[in-house]
């Protein structure tokens, strides 16, 4: 039997429309909650994503910035302004779009936003909280995917995951907030030998590779549930790491490229927003 499709967009929508209600509320308590989007240089992907990101924080009626930086900045330029936002009340997320250009360290940057207003889930001090199975601001993207998960009546407690991809954005975040809901994780990476012998003791399979068809059907045990993570531009086309046709005749749940996990991401960025405005102004 055909996979039931999980359609992040939905939920995205849905969620997003609760948010505005709540951006409403907090308008009324004197709370405008902010997110400012930094983009250094012109790559055209990063463009498009963060213009996602102001648009989206404005169809809610969130304030949202957009400062873009010339590819010239120096790092001093850049952590010089995030001190700036860091101090600046009126501003509750900072993000700044990665990757950085080559003579910026992104670790340097990311370390220097007040985790307090890291609305990424990227300072160490938030990974940290989240290792340890405490509340904080979650990646955005695994954050999307437990939220999909659980919204899709999908229990994860006992079951065995197994991710593919290791990334900090991703792979390594999305196995943390598995383990830290009970369900028995896999990490496999590039240097995994015999990947389909992992993947197929798969209850719930997370696809965060990179790399367009790395999973078909053969690689999916029956029943499971398949997370499509991969964004991929293959002849012009948005496709995931996951050859959807085969593997949704194999699984019980997936998602697709596009309209799965991708809206998800700036969805639950606009959530940690909210909350870190509500955490300022408790
Ligand atoms: N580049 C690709 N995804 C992301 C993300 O979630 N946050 C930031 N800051 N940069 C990204």
């Amino acid at each position: 039997m055909a996979a039931e499709v999980i359609y992040g967009k939905q939920l995205a929508e849905d969620l997003r429309e609760e948010m505005k209600q709540e951006v409403a509320v907090l308008h009324e308590k004197g709370v405008h909650p902010k997110l400012v989007v930094v983009i250094i240089g012109e790559d055209p992907a990063s463009k498009s994503y963060v213009k996602g990101k102001q648009r989206a924080s404005e169809k809610i009626g969130m304030d949202s910035d957009l400062i873009e930086l010339s590819e010239e900045t120096s790092e001093q330029e850049l952590l010089d302004l995030i001190h700036r936002l860091n101090q600046d009340d009126t501003v509750h997320g900072i993000l700044v779009q990665l990757p950085v250009p080559e003579h910026i360290s992104d670790q340097k940057i990311i370390e220097a936003i007040d985790p307090g207003k890291d609305v990424d889930g990227f300072h160490p001090e938030n990974a940290g909280r989240m290792l340890t199975g405490q509340d904080t601001f979650f990646p955005c993207t695994p954050y999307g995917i437990m939220v999909m998960l659980e919204r899709a009546d999908i229990d994860v407690e006992g079951k065995h995951a197994v991710i593919i991809g290791r990334s900090n954005l991703v792979g390594k975040p999305v196995g943390q907030l598995l383990l830290n809901k009970n369900a028995t994780v896999t990490h496999c990476h590039s240097r995994t030998k015999d990947l389909k012998s992992h993947t197929k003791q798969a209850d719930i399979l997370i696809v965060a590779a990179g790399r367009p068809g790395l999973v078909s059907g053969e690689h999916v045990k029956e029943g499971a549930v398949v997370i499509d993570v991969g964004v991929n531009r293959v002849d012009g086309k948005l496709t995931g790491d996951v050859d959807f046709e085969s593997a949704k005749e194999v699984a019980s749940h997936i998602t697709p490229v596009p309209k799965g996990v991708g809206p998800m991401t700036i969805t639950m960025l606009l959530h940690n927003t909210i909350k870190a405005a509500k955490q300022i102004h408790r």
